[in-house]
């Protein structure tokens, strides 16, 4: 590794970082011990979320270094914040798609603790990899 490439991965680094868009309140989810590319964009409402029962919306734009496979899921996590989860949807993608641009909708669960993280990812359920992650701390 010479030093060009120190750069070169620091300035990636760097446009990465401000390419994320999402709702206030966001970070990635090495909170959660998870080391992985934060979304682009990934912006829900309502915002703060309804009451149990009540659907999220969640709209992703995330490009893929590779292309989605039959494996690849857009999960929706409702966890405490230990990661504990309490709630979950994973919806499938097109495959062999290298951007996502949709909208998903997740339900809310009926007994969220005081504190709760949402977590939206990009997996490949096949090998557990986790593509692109992206947290959000609530209240
Ligand atoms: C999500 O996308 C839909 C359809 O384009 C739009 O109507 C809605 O306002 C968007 N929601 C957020 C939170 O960006």
């Amino acid at each position: 590794m010479n030093g060009n490439w120190i750069l070169v991965s620091i300035f990636l680094l760097l446009i990465t970082s401000f390419k994320v868009n999402a709702n206030p309140g966001w970070s990635d989810c090495s909170f959660n011990a998870i080391d992985a590319p934060i979304m682009d964009a990934t912006f829900f409402s309502p915002d703060p979320i309804g009451a149990g029962g009540t659907t999220l919306q969640v709209n992703v734009t995330q490009s893929l270094s590779k292309p989605t496979t039959t494996y690849t899921k857009l999960t929706i996590e409702f966890t405490d914040v230990n990661a504990f989860l309490i709630g979950y949807v994973r919806h499938p993608l097109d495959t062999n798609i290298d951007n996502i641009e949709d909208t998903f909708f997740a339900v809310v669960p009926q007994s969220l603790p005081d504190k709760y993280l949402i977590r939206v990812m990009v997996i490949e359920a096949g090998t557990g990899d986790i593509r692109n992650c992206i947290l959000f701390h609530r209240p």
